[in-house]
């Protein structure tokens, strides 16, 4: 089994090989835009070189950027922990052209690195194109050799942006297929088109042809390019043979100190959480813990901190929907902290701000830990009381202005 460093390193270097110049991941901060929150994709580092703003001493890059979707145009925190594959915080494998090769080669690489660095079965793929875009459609199937029967034609779906301005374009996506014991739809365009577990959006790769200077006003950009976006977490789950990215080794370290301090098991199986309610809430309440604790530690030591706005807030309500989520586990124990210490030891090889950041994530874990749990304890015992008055007041419903106040205030 391929290990998720080899998997990355795998990527970067197959595009190092066709003269792509690897760039680091940027901070997850981007630097001088305020029309985002946060990156949360890979192209974001690049958006100027796509608007002909900037210029860089290559034309092909290759990336792993860290990503968060949480808050702003692309945001998956209600999802989060309740589906295979949705994160707060996940790694974006790319390769990108500045004005240099287009379509033809984009789909060569992808479906070559796909096919023989990863040996991913074709009959395993199947691709999708913008409703507008014959000329894609045609590459996939008379250059790659791609059944027209293994194409499918979207209109929104194939159209990506990086937010309500800015760079955007067709795409074409590849989706793998997880085979029926992960869905029952055994037509692959209906479960694609429904959104399946099934079949996994493993890559996007968008041709960016225009600037949207304004919501619906799309202008050519000067040179036509190449963003292109892979879910790591999906790609290692596929490769490991996983159906969940919460069951490959990239989240295993992490889930293991949950259960170990929860004293319950994490269970893998799909039978048993799909079937069994109170087992699916206890692993998910694990995975939101997991998910979460990366998002808070990679946030912590990219520069940011919580707080009652912008950005700041979107990362407090993360750690709070964390620490909510473990006191489902155990009233008596607080699970982020260990948990972001297993991470910070696993995961400082490819990323090392998390150990030069060490005693700042974990410290400033621990104090919101403290804080919002003394609050929720607060909140619970002035619901308590107020429970406690109703009753003798023979009345059975807590009125909308109470609650309001419990969720506001008392989180
Ligand atoms: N920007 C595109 C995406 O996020 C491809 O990287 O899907």
């Amino acid at each position: 089994m391929m290990k998720s460093s080899e998997i990355r390193s795998t990527f970067i270097n197959y595009y190092k090989k066709n003269g792509h110049t690897h760039v680091p991941s940027s901070n997850l901060i981007p630097e001088n835009d305020n029309t985002l929150l946060f990156a949360n994709s890979g192209m974001v580092q690049f958006k100027n070189s796509f608007l002909g703003l900037e210029k860089r001493d290559y034309v092909r890059a290759v990336s792993s950027q860290k990503c968060i979707r949480a808050g702003g145009k692309h945001n998956d925190l209600d999802n989060v922990g309740f589906t295979a594959r949705h994160h707060t915080f996940f790694e974006m494998l790319g390769n990108f052209s500045f004005g240099d090769y287009f379509k033809k080669d984009a789909i060569h690489y992808a479906w070559d690195v796909l096919t023989n660095e990863f040996q991913i079965p074709k009959d395993k793929l199947y691709v999708t194109c913008h409703i507008s875009d014959d000329e894609a459609a045609d590459i996939w199937h008379r250059q790659e050799g791609i059944p027209k029967d293994r194409i499918f034609r979207f209109d929104k779906d194939n159209f990506w942006r990086m937010g309500d301005i800015g760079p955007c374009g067709p795409c074409t996506e590849i989706f793998y297929d997880h085979g029926a014991r992960a869905g029952k739809e055994s037509d692959p365009f209906k479960g694609i088109a429904a959104g399946e577990d099934r079949y996994v959006e493993i890559w996007n790769q968008v041709f960016m042809q225009y600037d949207e200077t304004s919501p619906g006003v799309l202008k050519p950009l000067p040179k036509p390019s190449v963003d292109t976006g892979m879910g790591f977490e999906r790609l290692v789950a596929a490769l490991q043979g996983q159906f969940s990215n919460y069951d490959t080794e990239l989240f295993a370290p992490m889930l293991d100190v949950a259960s170990k301090i929860a004293k319950l098991d994490y269970v893998t199986d799909p039978e048993v959480l799909r079937s069994q309610k109170d087992i699916f809430e206890r692993v998910s309440a694990m995975r939101v813990l997991a998910d979460h604790c990366r998002a808070v530690s990679f946030l912590l030591a990219d520069g940011a901190l919580p707080s009652n706005e912008g950005r700041g807030y979107v990362l407090r309500r993360i750690m709070r929907r964390a620490i909510r989520y473990g006191r489902k586990l155990s009233t008596q124990s607080s699970f982020l902290t260990p948990m972001s210490e297993s991470l910070i030891s696993h995961m400082s090889d490819f990323y090392p701000e998390l150990s030069t950041r060490k005693n700042h994530i974990l410290s400033t874990i621990k104090d919101e830990e403290n804080r919002f749990l003394q609050t929720l304890d607060n909140g619970t015992g002035i619901l308590q009381d107020e429970i406690k008055k109703l009753k003798s007041q023979n009345q059975k419903s807590v009125s909308g202005e109470t609650l309001f106040k419990m969720y506001d205030t008392y989180g």
